[in-house]
């Protein structure tokens, strides 16, 4: 993705890019990109999670090998979830610890990795009360928003056999309740832009089918 890497280059330093700790993230980055294969929470929804999670993260002075790291993995066990109905966040966070584990990944850091993975699904809000743990989140979801997020929500509808009502139907409920679950000013400033853009889209879906010429 040359986006990516163009956004990296501009955000981050140059002594950065050169660390060690640069080349950690990219080797869990290789790691992840042969993990994700699933259709609508692939490899490209977590490269966009990670991109959110630095544009976030670099506001907000996070802990960033925590935080791209666990934005690298928080949906590895997403396969586990489809095979075996597991809970993929729980799935995850055990599978990235594990990863980390056998890679020598600083031992402190695999602890907050495990828990911004475990507390990243909506549902575990009482999970994420440190930093990166909740930047993870609102970079979630805010890939859930916008032109991209209903990209999303129709693959996936159409993944699960949800047709095109049901869908919008799905989409118009998750989406208010999408903005309330946000923590961070930025990733709030980020989301409110896509959030407006949805709600036009779905006034747009209201007229074709009311406005008959
Ligand atoms: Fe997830
Ligand atoms: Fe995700």
């Amino acid at each position: 993705m040359a986006e990516k890497q163009k956004l990296e280059e501009q955000l981050l330093s140059p002594d950065y890019l050169e660390s060690d700790e640069w080349k950690l993230i990219k080797n869990v980055e290789d790691y992840s990109k042969d993990r994700l294969n699933t259709v609508a929470h692939g490899f490209d929804h977590t490269q966009r999670v990670f991109q959110n999670s630095l544009i976030i993260g670099l506001t907000e002075h996070a802990d960033l090998l925590t935080l791209l790291t666990a934005a690298l993995l928080h949906d590895v066990g997403r396969d586990i979830e489809i095979a075996i109905g597991a809970d993929h966040a729980d799935a995850s966070a055990h599978e990235a610890k594990d990863f980390l584990k056998s890679v020598n990944f600083p031992a402190p850091k695999i602890k907050r990795v495990f828990e911004a993975i475990h507390g990243h699904r909506s549902s575990r809000e009482g999970d994420q009360g440190f930093l990166e743990s909740r930047i993870l989140s609102d970079a979630d979801k805010i890939d859930s928003l916008g032109a991209i997020g209903i990209a999303r929500v129709f693959t996936f509808g159409g993944k699960i056999n949800r047709d095109v009502q049901e869908t919008i139907t799905y989409f118009k409920k998750r989406l208010d309740k999408v903005m309330e679950q946000l923590h961070t000013d930025r990733g709030k400033r980020m989301a409110e832009e896509r959030y407006n853009y949805c709600i036009d889209y779905l006034k747009r879906i209201e007229n074709e089918r009311t406005n008959i010429k």
